[in-house]
């Protein structure tokens, strides 16, 4: 059968009262993206004629982080139910190439769209005006009730708070995503009143509407209750977490990716982990990391939006975000690398080290309590325990350039700007506020003066009284 040709309407202006947020309900973030993200794709993936979004309660927030290319949006300024969406839409609707419209709720974030593209087989195949996605619930609680009349006919929805105690045990329920035939919708939406218990248009009274008027209204009824669930609140929010960070776990697992505790593991959705790689209890991955081959990520690290090469061990506890790691590194523990730190193949970085804007160098190693900033560290360079670039002077920042095969002592300052030349040493402990030119050897610290015998000399003046119990 030839597909009949639907645009797709996309509800999202709604207020999301159960969540008590400051932020729109539909960019909450949900596994890497925020949940609105997931219908819209979904939308896309099922190639409409046009795709709609409602926006209404922080629309200019919502409209900025869905804002693409085939999208068009359509204010719904007050909102009064998911029936006075469409009301409001209707202009947009008449002008609509397409034959049938297809609402979705933005709150449904693990539809498919192959599930989408079913229901309008459906809807096509039963000749109706009105198909209902729908699935069979242990808990309907929330959800409005399918009232069947025969068949595979819906006479009525019922919404929770409407609904009698009898009909309340109905366990089938409306996904909130429904297939209409746009003639139809055009015709009967003038119908829906705010003249219910909840004091609100109700979409789902189209139906009663339409067996009003002897239209045809069908279930489209799904056997996997998941894809339909709707997210209202924070609860809610958490079980798709979850329910995404597995499938994502098994995904990579079936990829060649060990992952020890795979409940433990938290893997954002765009995260690419190549084959051979361990992943131990307590690491997330998040936003667009890419991960390379036969890496050992051990536990409790967080790396972020960040590029991993092949081989590289993460130790424990790191925190890395926005930066590069180059093959063979390895890092940490307790190591923290931000804002485009950007470490060679091969490098090392241990315990207690931040490295932030920096380039390090094949091979170099900072392995103990160093703090790397605004700085350029060649090849084969060694950083000293201790080591600080003093790159802030109150006002700006200033870099520090250090050449290949420097040795930088324990423990020194490196007040920037500054450059150490060539294979240069420092001395432990010194303050470098000179450039240091190459295979040279600068000493930057006070000689050292020892006075012999003056703790003796001392305690002539001040006797050393013995405290309680000596
Ligand atoms: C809705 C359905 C319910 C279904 C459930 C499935 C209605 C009346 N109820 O209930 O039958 O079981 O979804 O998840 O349709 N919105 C607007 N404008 C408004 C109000 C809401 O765009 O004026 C949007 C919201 O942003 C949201 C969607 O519509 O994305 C659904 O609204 P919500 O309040 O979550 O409806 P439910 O009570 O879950
Ligand atoms: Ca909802």
């Amino acid at each position: 059968m030839m597909r009949q040709g639907f645009s797709i309407l996309i509800l999202a202006a709604g207020k999301a009262t159960r969540f008590k947020s400051d932020r729109p309900k539909l960019l909450h973030p949900l596994a890497g993206r925020v949940l609105g993200e997931f219908i819209l794709r979904t939308s896309l993936q099922a190639q409409p004629d046009r795709i709609y979004m409602i926006v209404g309660h922080q629309a200019e927030q919502v409209r900025k982080a869905f804002e693409r290319p085939g999208l068009a949006f359509i204010e719904q300024e007050e909102q009064l139910g998911t029936g006075h969406a469409l009301i409001v839409a209707r202009a947009v609707l008449e002008q609509c190439p397409s034959p049938l419209v297809v609402v979705v709720v933005g709150d449904a974030p693990l539809l498919e769209s192959a599930t989408l593209l079913e229901m309008v087989e459906t809807h096509a195949k039963a000749r109706a005006a009105c198909t209902v996605l729908t699935t069979v619930l242990q808990n309907p609680r929330g959800y409005g009730r399918i009232v069947r009349s025969g068949g595979n006919r819906i006479r009525a929805i019922v919404e929770e708070r409407i609904a009698t105690p009898a009909l309340k045990k109905i366990r089938e329920v409306n996904s909130g995503i429904l297939c209409f035939t746009r003639r139809e919708l055009l015709k009967y939406l003038d119908g829906l009143s705010r003249d219910n218990a909840q004091k609100e248009y109700l979409l789902t009274d189209l139906v009663a509407i339409f067996n009003r008027h002897r239209l045809k209204v069908v279930a489209h009824r799904v056997s996997e209750a998941k894809q339909v669930c709707g997210i209202n609140d924070r609860a809610e929010l958490a079980q798709v977490e979850k329910t995404l960070q597995l499938r994502k776990n098994q995904m990579l697992m079936r990829e060649g990716v060990t992952i020890t505790d795979p409940d433990a593991t938290y893997i954002d959705l765009d995260v690419e982990v190549g084959r051979d790689t361990t992943i131990a209890p307590g690491v997330s991955l998040r936003g667009g990391t890419h991960v390379g081959i036969g890496c050992r990520l051990e536990s409790g690290s967080t790396i972020s939006d960040s590029l991993l090469g092949d081989r590289v061990i993460v130790r424990p506890c790191c925190v890395i975000a926005d930066s590069e790691i180059g093959s063979d590194a390895a890092i940490g523990p307790f190591a923290h690398l931000r804002d485009s730190a950007l470490i060679a193949p091969e490098a090392r970085i241990g315990n207690y080290v931040e490295v932030k804007k920096s380039k390090v160098g094949k091979g170099t190693k900072a392995l103990h309590l160093t703090y790397l900033g605004d700085a350029t560290v060649g090849e084969g360079a060694n950083i000293g325990a201790g080591t600080v670039t003093c790159n802030y002077d109150g006002e700006k920042k200033n870099p520090t350039v250090i050449e290949d095969e420097v040795f930088i002592g324990s423990g020194n300052m490196l007040v920037a700007p500054v450059r150490i030349g060539k294979g240069s040493y420092t001395a432990a402990g010194s303050t470098i506020t000179e450039d240091v030119p190459p295979d040279s050897l600068a000493l930057g610290r006070a000689q050292q003066v020892t006075k012999e015998g003056w703790v003796r000399e001392h305690k002539k003046v001040k006797p050393h009284k013995p405290g309680p119990g000596q």
